[in-house]
């Protein structure tokens, strides 16, 4: 079978040489299409994939219909919103994530941005400390997992809402639940976003969630930039001084936070969150390993269309 590794962000090397070796033991070949620039160079090199293990990259109905021969897809990587489950599906491409494998890079670039706001971007300003501070986790997955206890080695006061999660199982990692997401935002300074981009969530933090959030308050976002409202960030800028955003990525309205808001927001260039040789490396040769193992078993534990 062959099996294109296609990553327009590309995974480090040794994740590459890895990803190799699992794929060519078990007999297959390998392709790779990395730090491509354009959607034509995807679509070629789809045209004779058995499999496919992708990142952020966006599989499309067109990239599937130029797919003929494609099985399985498999985003090395947490977030699936990237993938067009419903024409996979359609297609019968069997659609797979690597849940877990890169949170805890995902998590420590909360922390990295939460420490350089704090210390006001390492410019030799007075910062301030994160110990003592009240931190809420909205979502309670893998990554809201690494950041708790993360948190709690700060000496942070960590909260955690996540309507898919019993409070038992929150309080059982040491921290406090809350019932409803206002009330996480109405006690935390520091909130860290983690839940997925999807039908529910995207545009769902806004104007209600935010100004509920005390004094000096930092959004961490490391999810995605949709579930952010960003009219209602926006508004919530202009009207609190004190309020700061720190984003794994850019947000669509970047030009108005330079022109407007200097020195109050992070933005990084290219999502950064699961940038480490050790998340590719666990991502990657996990896409691997369940495509081998789909190949040889038909095990579809990791499948997410149905
Ligand atoms: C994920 O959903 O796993 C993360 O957002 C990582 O995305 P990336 O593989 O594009 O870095």
């Amino acid at each position: 079978m062959k099996i294109l590794v296609a990553t327009e962000k590309p995974f480090a090397p040794v994740a590459v040489k890895l990803i190799r070796e699992v794929t060519e033991a078990a007999g297959h070949e390998i392709a790779l299409l990395e730090n491509y620039k354009d959607v034509t160079e995807l679509l070629a090199a789809v045209s004779d994939a058995d499999a496919l293990i992708v990142r952020s990259d966006l599989v499309t109905a067109r990239i599937l219909d130029a797919a003929k021969k494609l099985q399985i897809v498999v985003r090395a990587g947490a977030g699936y919103d990237n993938l067009d489950l419903q024409a996979c599906t359609a297609r019968n491409v069997i659609a797979m994530n690597t849940p877990g494998q890169n949170s805890n890079a995902v998590a420590e670039l909360a922390f990295e941005m939460m420490l350089f706001q704090a210390r006001g971007g390492f410019t030799g300003k007075s910062g301030t400390e994160l110990r003592d501070k009240t931190l809420g986790l909205h979502a309670f997955g893998n990554v809201g997992k690494y950041v708790a206890e993360i948190g709690k080695g700060f000496g942070m006061d960590v909260y955690a809402y996540d309507p898919y999660v019993d409070g038992k199982v929150i309080n059982e990692f040491g921290i406090k639940a809350c019932n409803k997401p206002e009330d996480l935002y109405s006690t935390c300074q520091y909130v860290s976003l983690h839940m997925p981009a999807n039908d529910k969530t995207k545009k769902s933090i806004g104007y209600d969630l935010l100004n509920r959030m005390p004094k000096n308050a930092v959004l961490v976002n490391t999810a995605r930039k949709e579930v952010i409202n960003e009219e209602d960030l926006l508004r919530i800028f202009e009207m609190r001084p004190d309020f700061k955003y720190l984003s794994d990525v850019e947000p669509d309205c970047k030009a108005v936070f330079e022109e407007k808001h200097q020195g109050r927001f992070v933005f990084t260039a290219k999502k950064m969150g699961a940038q480490t040789a050790e998340a590719n490396i666990n991502a990657g040769v996990a896409a691997a390993n369940q495509i081998v193992d789909y190949f040889k078993t038909g095990n579809e534990k990791y499948r997410v269309n149905k």
